[in-house]
């Protein structure tokens, strides 16, 4: 996500360092927060991680007349802010929001108090000691060419902790989780890979091993049951010193942790730019995510490769030559048409580097999770299977609906998805109807029509739009599992406000 970590990062617990304070104001009687001003320099104590660490965060300010500007920072991110104070009363916005304050708080007894989201927040004078570690610089290689790994040949199939976990995911919520897969038939539609997203990681040993949190007491152990069930264990780390929930990440130790995953049993890994902003520019993403590459490939071990960088420096360019299998070309998803629609669109001018073994991303499915209609849904399955995209599910599939059961697992609409020529439809636009093409193997042709209104509509699929070889041998309809007839070189069908018509037509 191009969120910084301390985004959304979690809670800002209150800080008691009275006694610091006060011998620090004591000493300098300077411009830094003694109880006159809000310019200056603030430390405040964030979450707990699960690791045990505890976040910290530095708030410079500074003030010209009421209008306040300045920088928050933790160890995986910075953020800009500006925003006003009146009196000692003062509202910072982030960039991504004018109307939703970032911190709201006052000035009082030589302390900003006040909410960073809904949290409680408390910020004190920050002494020289209180400096976030800084970071030496790593020159990352010289650009070659990483061979690539043989997998990924369809776009990967499975499910992934974030969208619905995000940091509560736990050992025992894979187990069940890879339990379900089996269960529901979502290991048997083709859904292998079951990725632990951000959170897990715990602390380096002396040796620069990272060990698991407590959440994963033994990963060899949770990968041999995952493994055991049919099923494929992927895991998450980024380039910076960060992940971009602010656990410790592979910088440095891009070689030693490629290992760790191997010997742990690891066979996909998503790997996320977040804090590495804070050290290199997009100029150098190529070969920050070879070095990863090289690393995985030097494990001997099979290893999906997932870059994630939100489409940053023209990813799909490149991301193949770093021995990348998938790489994301878009912001964060959200469990929302717009978002959903958006990162579809978006990615769309990328659909001519995808292909069997390299995929553009426009990230996890959000099917299932609750906020959009089943009209929706089957719009976001037909949509990232008309563009090839990984169908990562990210939802509960331990407690399934009987309709997220059929959107996800719907055998006519993931062999679209997992067609072996691989192409990438493109949207073409026609008021409120988005028709998408896709070219199957064998000549048959994927068609999907998408009514972004507000109201129901008449979609028609005219034949010739498929640039088919013959004349059509068999039209079906991917949802309703029925065969339709073309009559007069075309087709037409109701197709509800943010609904679907998807046809897969065979020609003689
Ligand atoms: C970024 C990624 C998400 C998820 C989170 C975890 O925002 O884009 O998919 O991995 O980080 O912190």
């Amino acid at each position: 996500m191009k969120r910084l970590a301390l985004e959304g990062s979690g809670e800002v617990v209150a800080a008691t360092r009275k006694f610091a304070r006060i011998v620090l104001c004591m000493a300098t009687m300077a411009a830094t927060g003694c109880g006159h001003h809000l310019v200056g320099r603030w430390v405040a104590t964030g979450r707990t991680l699960d690791n045990g660490e505890q976040e910290k965060y530095i708030l410079e300010l500074k003030q010209s007349g009421n209008q306040l500007t300045g920088t928050m920072k933790t160890w995986g991110g910075s953020v800009d802010l500006k925003g006003t104070a009146s009196g000692n009363h003062f509202v910072l916005f982030g960039p991504r929001s004018n109307t939703r304050p970032f911190i709201t708080g006052d000035l009082a007894g030589g302390e900003l108090r006040g909410t960073i989201g809904h949290r409680a927040w408390v910020a004190t004078p920050a002494s020289p000691s209180d400096d976030l570690p800084t970071v030496a610089y790593i020159e990352p290689p010289a650009l070659h060419n990483v061979s690539y790994n043989g997998l990924a040949k369809t776009p990967p199939m499975g499910w992934n902790s974030w969208n619905l976990f995000a940091g509560k995911v736990d050992d025992q919520t894979v187990r069940t989780i890879a339990d379900a897969m089996v269960s529901s038939g979502m290991r048997d539609a083709g859904y292998i890979y079951v990725n632990i997203d951000d959170t897990w990681q715990g602390v380096r040993d002396a040796q620069g091993n990272l060990q698991p949190n407590h959440k994963f007491p033994d990963m060899k152990a949770l990968a041999d049951y995952v493994h055991s069930k049919g099923l494929k264990l992927g895991i998450y780390s980024g380039p910076g010193t960060r992940t971009c929930a602010d656990y410790p990440a592979s910088y440095g130790h891009e070689e030693q942790d490629a290992k760790t995953y191997a010997a742990w049993g690891i066979d996909y890994l998503k790997y996320d730019w977040c804090s590495a902003a804070m050290i290199y520019k997009d100029d150098q993403l190529q070969a920050v995510y070879q070095k990863m590459g090289d690393a995985l490939q030097a494990t001997g071990r099979p290893i999906v490769y997932s870059l994630c960088e939100y489409g940053r420096g023209q990813v799909e360019k490149w991301g193949a030559e770093v021995g990348g299998n998938l790489w994301r070309t878009t912001d964060d998803i959200r469990d929302q048409w717009s978002s959903m629609i958006g990162n579809i669109e978006e990615q769309a001018p990328t659909a001519p580097y995808a292909g069997p073994g390299h995929w553009n991303d426009p990230d996890m499915l959000e099917i299932g999770n609750g906020h959009m209609s089943d009209d929706e849904y089957r719009t976001h399955m037909s949509l990232w299977a008309l563009t090839a995209a990984p169908l990562l599910a990210g939802n509960d599939v331990r407690n399934m609906t009987p309709a997220t059961k059929a959107i996800l697992m719907n055998k006519e609409v993931i062999a679209i998805d997992q067609d072996p020529l691989g192409k990438q439809a493109e949207p073409e636009k026609n008021g409120d109807l988005e028709t998408w093409v896709k070219p199957l193997a064998g000549g048959s042709v994927a068609v999907g029509v998408v009514n972004l209104g507000s109201a129901a509509a008449q979609a028609a699929v005219n034949l010739k739009d498929l640039h088919l070889k013959g004349a059509v041998r068999r039209a079906r309809d991917l949802w309703t599992h029925q065969d339709v007839k073309f009559a007069g070189g075309s087709y037409s069908a109701t197709v509800p406000s943010h609904g679907v018509l998807l046809l897969k037509v065979s020609a003689d």
